[in-house]
C-alpha cells in the first residue's frame, strides 16, 4: 500500500506552539515513522501556507511586506519542525512558482469543465481603505456566541464557520469603518450541487468510520444543506485568478492551500531529479491504490472533508482522502491557547528553557493527545509525566538492566543458555514477560492502524512496566552471588526487553529509541529486523502467541549505560509557570453592562483584542451593548451554584499587579479566591462587602494559590467595573437562583 500523508500547512504568520505540534504535526510524524518502520511506501508532505488575509493583516501589523513576513516565518517554522524530529519528506511553500502554476491550472481545469458558477454579488467594501473586505478583513459580533471579535470567515471563540453577511455590526479590520456593499464578480463552488456527485457520494461512505467528531462535523455540514462558496477574492495578496477580466482578484486561500499538498509532492519529485519524476507525483496522487491521509486540527475539518475532496472529485483524476484523523484542541493550563494574548508555549522558547528535551515533550503531548476531546497541557502534569513515567519507568528500567549487565555480565549480552536454565520458580515471570512483548506488539499494530496514537504509546510504556515487574520478581542483584548463571539469564531477558523497547518507542520517541539501541551496542538492528518486528505480529490483542523474543545476539558488546531521562525539578519548572501566568494574567473586562465572572477567559480575550483593535485604529466610537447570548435550558443554569458570599480579607498578590487574594466567608466554610481586579479596587475597601460567588467552579491554581470560585462583576456602560451585589439582608452561603 502507498500512503500519501499530509499535515496541515501552517500559516507563515507566526511561530509554532504546542497546540500546533499536538494538533497534527506530531501525530502525522508518529504515524509516518510507524509506516516507514513497517516498510510501507510513504510520503509526509507539508509546507507553509503563505496566502490569505491572515498573512496580509500580520504583515501590516509588523510593518513589513507579506513576502518579508512569510520568508521569516517559513524559516522559523521549518527549524522548529526539524528540532522536534518532525520528519517531512518535503516541506514546501505556497508562494513558490510551482505552487502558483499547479493551483492556477487546477482552477482552470475546473473552470473549463464548467464547475464554477460565476456570480455578481454584493460584498462588504471599505470606502476609506478602498478595498473589498474578505474573510478576516471584516470583524463583527458572532451570531452564534456573541463574541464581538468574530471574523468574516470564522468565530475563533465558538469555532463556527461564518460568512461576512452573518456578522452583527460588521466593521472593517483596516479602518474600523462600517463597510458599505458593492457589487463584484466571483467564481463560486456550488457545493450543494457537487455533494450529489457520484464520486463525492462514494467518498462520503468512508466518513462513517472516521473519528466521531470528524464524522459529526461532516454530517452537520451536509445535513444543514451546503451553500455555494466563492473560490475567488477581491484581494491583492495571493495567486491571481487566471481568467481574463479577473484582474485584482486572487484565488481563495482555502482553494489554493490544500492544492499545496499536490504542488509540494511535485516539487519533491522534481528535486529527486530524473526523467520519470515529472510523472511520478501523479502515481501518488492519481493512482487508486494510494491511501491519502490528512492530519489536521479540528478547525480545518470542513475544508479537508468536504471542500477539498469536492474539488478533487470534480477534477476527476485524483484520489480522495482515505482518512482525516483530525484532533480536537489542546488547551493550556485550563485556558484556550491564544496567540494574541501570548497564552502559548512556543516551540523555540521551549528548547531554550528545556534544551534537549524534545522527546519529553513528544511523550507528554502524545499521552494527552486530544484525539477525541479537547485536552489540557499543564506544566505540573508535564513534570509529573516526565518524572513518574519517563524517568521512573522507561528510563529506570533500561538503566537498571544496563548497569547490572555491565556489573554482572562483563558488559556483554549473556548466553541464551543462561535464560534456558532459569529455575522453575522463575518460569511464570519469564512467561509473563514474553507474553507482554507479544501483546504489546499486537496492540501497537492494532492501535496505530486505527490512528489511536495515545493508547499505542501507552502500550509501549506497558512493556517497560512489564520489564520493571520482571526485574522486581526475579531480583538478579540478590541472586548473583549464589547463582550468577541465573542472574545472567534474567539480564539476558531484560536486555531483550530493552531491544523491544528500542523498536517500539521509535515512532514516539525517536532520539530515545536511538539512545537505547546505542546503549545496547545493537549494530545488527536493521530496517529489515524492524519491519519484521512491526509486521510479524498478526495476533489479536490479549491472544497468546509466541514470536521470537530474541533480538540481541549473545556476546554482543554493550555500550555505556547512561540515563535516558533526567527529572524536571521544581526550580526548573517554576519560572516557566510564572512566565506563562505573567504573560497571560487575566483581567475582568467586558463591553457593555453585562454581568461578568471575574476570571472569565472570554473577558481576557476581549481585553486583549480591544487593545489590538485600538492599535489598529478600529475601536468603535459608540458604546455598544453586548447582544444577549443564545438561549439556554433551565437545567444548564441549574448546574451553576451561585451563592451569597462575604469578603473577609483582601490583599495584593506579590509580583502580580492585577491580582487580589480574597478571603471569602460562605457561611458554612471559608475559601480563598484569586481575582484579577487589583487595578480596579483597593483591597482595604473590599472587606465586609457581600458579593455573588460562583461556588462550584473547578478550583484553579493561580500564582501558586488555589482559587476556589469566581466572583461576579459587571461593567457599567461608562466602563467602570462594579460588583454584582446581593441585598444587604442576604446571608453568606444563601443560594441564588
Ligand atoms: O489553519 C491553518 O493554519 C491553515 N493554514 C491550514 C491549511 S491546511 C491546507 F489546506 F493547506
Ligand atoms: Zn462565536
Amino acid at each position: 500500500m502507498r500512503y500519501l500523508v499530509t499535515a496541515a500547512l501552517p500559516y507563515a504568520n507566526g511561530p509554532i506552539h504546542l497546540g500546533h505540534l499536538a494538533g497534527c504535526y506530531l501525530p502525522a510524524d508518529i504515524f509516518v515513522r510507524w509506516l516507514k518502520a513497517r516498510g510501507e511506501e510513504v510520503l509526509l508532505i507539508c509546507g507553509t501556507d503563505e496566502h490569505g488575509v491572515a498573512i496580509e493583516l500580520r504583515a501590516r501589523k509588523e510593518g513589513c511586506t507579506p513576502m518579508e513576513l512569510v520568508d521569516r516565518y517559513y524559516t522559523q517554522i521549518k527549524k522548529s519542525f526539524d528540532d522536534f524530529g518532525i520528519e517531512f519528506s518535503h516541506f514546501s511553500r505556497t508562494s513558490r512558482p510551482i505552487h502558483h502554476e499547479t493551483a492556477s491550472n487546477f482552477f482552470l481545469s475546473l473552470y473549463e469543465k464548467g464547475v464554477f458558477e460565476e456570480r455578481v454579488t454584493e460584498q462588504f467594501y471599505d470606502v476609506e481603505a478602498g478595498q473589498f473586505l474578505a474573510d478576516r478583513y471584516i470583524l463583527g459580533v458572532c451570531p452564534r456566541c456573541s463574541y464581538d471579535q468574530a471574523y468574516g470567515d470564522q468565530c475563533e471563540r465558538c469555532g463556527s464557520s461564518l460568512s461576512p453577511e452573518e456578522l452583527i455590526q460588521p466593521r472593517s479590520a483596516l479602518s474600523g469603518a462600517t463597510p458599505v456593499r458593492r457589487s463584484t464578480r466571483n467564481w463560486f463552488l456550488p457545493m450543494d450541487k457537487l455533494a450529489e456527485g457520484k464520486v463525492f457520494r462514494a467518498y462520503a461512505e468512508r466518513v462513517v468510520n472516521w473519528r466521531t467528531h470528524v464524522r459529526g462535523q461532516f454530517n452537520s455540514w451536509i445535513n444543514q444543506g451546503l451553500m455555494a462558496r466563492s473560490m475567488t477574492r477581491d484581494l491583492n495578496w495571493g495567486i491571481p485568478v487566471p481568467l481574463k477580466g479577473a484582474e485584482g482578484k486572487v484565488l481563495y486561500v482555502w482553494f489554493d492551500a490544500p492544492i499545496g499538498y499536490i504542488s509540494a509532492t511535485r516539487e519533491y519529485f522534481q528535486l529527486q531529479g530524473g526523467a520519470h519524476n515529472e510523472e511520478a507525483w501523479k502515481t501518488w496522487w492519481q493512482s487508486p491504490d494510494t491511501q491519502l491521509v490528512h492530519f489536521i486540527g479540528k478547525d480545518n475539518i470542513v475544508f479537508h472533508t468536504i471542500i477539498f475532496p469536492m474539488i478533487l472529485a470534480e477534477h476527476g483524476s485524483y484520489v480522495l482522502p482515505a482518512q482525516v484523523p483530525a484532533n480536537e484542541f489542546l488547551n493550556l493550563e485550563g485556558e484556550k491557547i491564544s496567540t494574541s494574548r501570548n497564552h502559548a508555549i512556543w516551540l523555540h522558547e521551549y528548547l531554550v528553557d528545556l534544551p534537549g528535551r524534545q522527546d519529553e515533550l513528544r511523550y507528554v503531548l502524545t499521552a494527552i493527545a486530544p484525539e477525541s476531546k479537547d485536552s489540557d497541557f499543564t506544566w505540573l502534569d508535564y513534570q509529573a509525566r516526565v518524572n513518574n513515567e519517563l524517568v521512573a519507568i522507561l528510563g529506570n528500567f533500561v538503566n537498571r538492566v544496563m548497569v547490572l549487565s555491565h556489573k554482572f555480565c562483563g558488559g556483554r549480552v549473556p548466553d541464551a543458555a543462561s535464560m534456558n536454565a532459569l529455575p522453575p520458580e522463575l518460569q511464570p515471570a519469564l512467561e509473563a514477560c514474553w507474553f507482554e512483548i507479544d501483546s504489546a506488539r499486537a496492540e501497537l499494530y492494532a492501535l496505530l492502524s486505527e490512528y489511536r496514537l495515545r493508547e499505542a504509546q501507552a502500550a509501549m510504556m506497558r512493556l517497560s512496566r512489564a520489564g520493571n515487574k520482571f526485574l522486581a520478581e526475579t531480583e538478579p542483584w540478590k541472586r548473583v552471588k549464589e547463582d550468577p548463571q541465573t542472574a545472567s539469564g534474567i539480564l539476558y531477558v531484560g536486555l531483550q526487553v530493552c531491544a523491544h523497547l528500542a523498536v517500539a518507542s521509535t515512532p514516539f520517541l525517536p532520539s530515545t529509541a536511538q539512545k537505547i539501541s546505542g546503549q545496547l551496542g545493537w549494530t545488527a538492528r536493521t530496517a529489515e529486523s524492524d519491519r519484521n518486528w512491526w509486521t510479524d505480529c498478526a495476533v489479536a490483542p490479549g491472544q497468546r502467541a509466541r514470536h521470537n523474543p530474541h533480538l540481541l545476539a549473545a556476546e554482543q558488546v554493550l555500550g555505556a549505560a547512561a540515563h535516558l531521562f533526567t527529572p524536571i525539578t521544581d526550580e526548573q519548572l517554576q519560572p516557566l509557570r510564572d512566565r506563562l501566568m505573567r504573560s497571560s494574567t487575566p483581567v475582568s473586562h467586558a463591553t457593555g453592562a453585562s454581568a461578568q465572572f471575574s476570571m472569565k477567559e472570554s473577558d481576557k480575550e476581549n481585553k486583549e483584542s480591544d487593545k489590538e483593535n485600538k492599535e489598529n485604529n478600529m475601536e468603535m466610537d459608540e458604546k455598544q451593548f453586548v447582544p444577549v447570548k443564545p438561549e439556554v435550558a433551565y437545567p444548564d443554569f441549574e448546574k451553576l451554584d451561585l451563592r451569597v458570599a462575604q469578603i473577609k480579607s483582601a490583599e495584593r498578590v506579590e509580583g502580580a499587579d492585577k491580582l487580589l487574594k480574597l478571603g471569602i466567608d460562605l457561611g458554612f466554610e471559608q475559601r480563598v479566591v484569586v481575582s484579577g481586579i487589583a487595578q480596579h479596587f483597593d483591597p482595604e475597601g473590599l472587606v465586609g462587602l457581600k458579593v455573588v460567588l460562583l461556588a462550584n467552579l473547578a478550583p484553579r491554581k493561580i500564582r501558586g494559590q488555589m482559587s476556589q470560585g469566581m466572583i461576579l462583576l459587571a461593567e457599567n456602560v461608562d466602563g467602570r467595573l462594579v460588583f454584582a451585589k446581593p441585598d444587604e439582608d442576604a446571608d453568606p452561603g444563601a443560594v441564588i437562583r
